[in-house]
């Protein structure tokens, strides 16, 4: 099977069956997988010929302490420079054996098989790894690429209702920021149509994959255009750090939903448009009712140590499929919510 993009030449993304396309893509040397109990128990036959590190579950694993207990694994395996590590799971196990791949013995090649909504249209493409620390998101990691990244549609039905949803806030993260089609189709669509209707589903990920992929071939170390991947993230990373009730994806939407609402307020972005950013966050059944008071996500987003030169970088939507990347200072960023 041919893959549907190749981001810089280097990481082949793939739409399709694992089984059919895997055996194509593994090297033919050693292979350790790198996945979770959930997936273990899921899908054991996939993992069972090869060597195995599980990792724990959920964002609070997403840290240095996990990546170490990998390498230690890695030593008593004995892999080495020579062996692929295959990392199946949803973004949380990508984006650490992604970075226990690319710094074990200063870096060994990998891949992953995507096994989330989430993952397949946001986490697992495009190179980014790493793990959170002192609950700061993503403060360390590399930017290395996966030889291949496998999008199995197939596997998106044992997600929860919850847990595709919230990768349906990053699809439409994607739309808003290059895609007004997209947006439209899914405009048109529900998401009951979106869980049940394969080719609906591969057409909505190759679509935020095509989003991401563009911007990562024109800015792969964030330097310009990837930035506008962060739309809504300031916001929903400050959610993230207050409070544990909403998972990623929901706090995007929520950042999003508040960023478009400010967008109007800074005169660029209409409010019709803005009214069809929150309608079709709302129709795919989000709340978008901030869970802590704006004041106290404005206060953590002041702590945020990725900060540049004291200003934020914030993406401003100024219109459906078009966003803009604003150098705002903290004060200038409150005043929108004021
Ligand atoms: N998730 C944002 C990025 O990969 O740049």
């Amino acid at each position: 099977m041919e893959p549907i993009f190749n981001v810089r030449q280097q990481s082949e993304i793939y739409i399709g069956p694992t089984s059919d396309i895997l055996p194509g893509v593994l090297p033919g040397g050693r292979v350790v997988v790198v996945s979770d109990a959930t997936i273990d128990r899921l899908y054991h036959p996939m993992l069972a010929p090869y060597d195995t590190v599980l990792i724990g579950l959920g964002e609070s694993i997403k840290t240095l302490q996990t990546v170490e207990s990998i390498y230690r694994r890695f030593i008593e395996l004995g892999v080495d420079r020579s062996t692929f590590v295959l990392g199946i799971g949803g973004g949380i196990v990508t984006d650490v054996a992604g970075f226990a791949a690319a710094t074990y013995m200063r870096g060994l090649d990998f891949g992953f098989v995507s096994t989330t909504l989430l993952g397949q249209v946001d986490a697992s493409v495009g190179g980014k790894n790493g793990v959170n620390v002192d609950g700061y998101k993503n403060m360390a990691g590399t930017f290395s690429q996966p030889r291949f990244v496998i999008c199995d549609p197939g596997m998106l039905r044992t997600l929860s209702d919850r847990e595709f949803r919230a990768g349906l806030a990053e699809v439409v993260k994607a739309a808003i920021i290059a895609d007004a089609d997209l947006f439209a189709r899914i405009e048109a669509t529900t998401f009951d149509d979106l869980r049940s209707d394969t080719d609906l589903l591969t057409d909505a990920v190759s679509a935020s994959i095509r989003v991401k992929a563009d911007i990562v071939e024109r800015d792969e170390r964030e330097s310009g255009d990837r930035r506008k991947l962060n739309l809504g993230h300031t916001l929903a990373h400050a959610i993230e750090k207050c409070t544990n009730r909403l998972n990623h994806g929901e706090a995007v939407a929520v950042g999003t939903a508040l960023i478009a609402d400010a967008s109007v307020k800074l005169g660029v972005l209409t409010a019709e448009d803005r009214d069809r950013i929150a309608g079709v966050l709302k129709k795919l059944g989000f709340d978008l009712t901030p869970p802590v008071d704006v004041k106290r996500l404005l206060k953590e987003v002041g702590k945020d140590k990725k900060n540049e030169d004291g200003m934020l970088r914030i993406v401003v939507p100024i219109g459906i499929g078009d966003c803009d990347v604003r150098r705002m200072s903290h004060d200038e960023f409150a005043a929108l919510f004021a």
